[in-house]
């Protein structure tokens, strides 16, 4: 059986990382989607909201083979508890490869046989991050079609303050 893990902050999901998540459930037995349990980044989202946020995407795009699920610590460890043999990211532009490549070297230095999958964004999701959804909507933008529809109610309560 084929695992793998889409690991990522997702504070929050969008429809980018929708993207790339639904390519990896087509492609892969099993996909879980891993949140990373972080303090260092000051997430406007608890881990276990971010968690419940892509568990209502999974339910409401019927992914059968998607578990959403939190992890600490090194994501190769993760990987290896949970029998993942690949990890998912997504590429959205240039900019984001010098990133990708140094978590990838490292990764591989620590976990040779773990190997990671690269999807490329969408070219009309290419603009999206979760730090700039963030920002419009704390300054009153309207984020639908930005993020999955069954979660904009609760991104948009949380940050819009207008
Ligand atoms: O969505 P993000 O915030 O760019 O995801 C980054 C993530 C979660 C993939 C990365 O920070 C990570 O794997 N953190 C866990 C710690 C770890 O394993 N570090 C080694 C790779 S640099």
């Amino acid at each position: 059986m084929k695992i793998c893990v889409y690991p990522g902050s997702f504070d929050p999901f969008t429809i980018g990382h929708l993207d790339v998540l639904t390519s990896a459930a087509s492609l892969f037995d099993k996909v879980y989607v891993g949140v990373l349990n972080n303090t260092s980044k000051n997430p406007v989202f608890t881990p276990d909201e971010r968690v419940e946020m892509i568990r209502k995407v999974i339910d409401s795009y019927s992914m059968k083979n998607v578990i959403a699920d939190q992890f600490n610590g090194l994501l190769v460890e993760y990987a290896k508890k949970i029998n993942a043999g690949y990890l998912i990211r997504g590429l959205r532009a240039i900019t984001d490869f010098e990133y990708e490549f140094q978590i990838d070297a490292m990764n591989h230095h620590l976990a040779p046989d773990i190997k990671t999958v690269y999807f490329m964004s969408s070219p009309a999701h290419s603009f999206l991050s979760s730090s700039t959804i963030k920002e419009v909507v704390s300054l009153g933008a309207d984020i639908k079609g930005l993020v999955p529809d069954c979660i904009l109610d609760k991104i948009t309560e949380r940050l819009n303050k207008k």
